[in-house]
């Protein structure tokens, strides 16, 4: 998905600055970035999980980005995440505690200079916890909240925060589970999703649309029914 968000920014004109935990791996796609879309390209070391780092990182950057999107997460495996906690904090720190890490040392820079935007890529599975991966979409659900939070307390900052709930989409996180095609989107639906939201200046966006309200439906199902599915 950060590929697809960075080549569509990079098409429009943008400067991108990646970040990742291997930047070696980063280097094919600046240069292609560079070639391509005729924009600088920087690629920089970046770990969720050191949350110490993160306020440092981000002021080392060689300028301030007038946009961060979050897009990293870990889903896991939520059997191995009930028995072993190394796996539960994994998932718990990599979704919740890194990314609330990286956007309070950003939204505090943009506070300073009021103005900004802040994307989070969240999840629908953080609309309701479901059996088959409930620890994913706790910190997921945490994050939702963070979200509308920084949103709420940034409106003063004149700084725009953008949540982002996809459903399904085909990436590596997702390339050994069967989805099903009509409600799975393309990485680039994400990017095109994300670039539209931020010019309109949108609060909250599902990509694709439809799972706004199939989770509308899957919120409402009462929880004694609810229990008994295998979802
Ligand atoms: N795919 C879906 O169906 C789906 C649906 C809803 C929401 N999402 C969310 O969408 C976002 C993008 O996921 P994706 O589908 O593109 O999955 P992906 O291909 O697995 O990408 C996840 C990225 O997160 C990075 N990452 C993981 N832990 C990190 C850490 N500690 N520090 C820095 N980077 C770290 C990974 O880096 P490495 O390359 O170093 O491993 C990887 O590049 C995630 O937040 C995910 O939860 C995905």
């Amino acid at each position: 998905m950060a590929v697809a968000i960075a080549r569509k920014y990079a098409s429009e004109g943008y400067d991108i600055q990646l970040a990742a935990r291997n930047i070696s791996r980063l280097d094919s796609l600046c240069s292609d970035i560079r070639i391509r879309s005729n924009v600088s390209c920087t690629a920089h070391e970046f770990d969720a999980l050191n949350f110490q780092s993160h306020s440092s990182f981000f002021a080392a950057l060689p300028s301030i980005p007038e946009i961060t999107i979050c897009v990293f997460g870990y889903l896991g495996d939520n059997e191995t995440a009930r028995e072993q906690w190394s796996e539960a904090e994994k998932i718990i720190h990599t979704n919740y505690t890194g990314a609330v890490s990286a956007l309070n040392a950003v939204s505090l820079v943009y506070a300073k200079q009021q103005h900004g935007t802040i994307v989070g890529i969240s999840s629908v599975a953080g609309e309701r916890g479901r059996q088959s991966n409930y620890l994913y979409g706790s910190a997921k659900a945490g994050f939702t909240a963070y979200l509308s939070g920084l949103r709420n307390r940034m409106f003063r900052e004149k700084v725009h925060v953008l949540s982002v709930q996809p459903g399904f989409v085909y990436t590596r996180m997702t390339e050994n589970l069967s989805l099903p095609p009509l409600l799975t989107a393309k990485p680039e639906d994400i990017a095109n999703g994300i670039f539209k939201a931020v010019r309109s200046g949108t609060n909250v966006v599902y990509i694709k649309w439809f799972w706004r309200y199939i989770m509308l439906i899957i919120r409402n199902i009462p929880e004694f029914i609810f229990k008994k599915l295998k979802l």
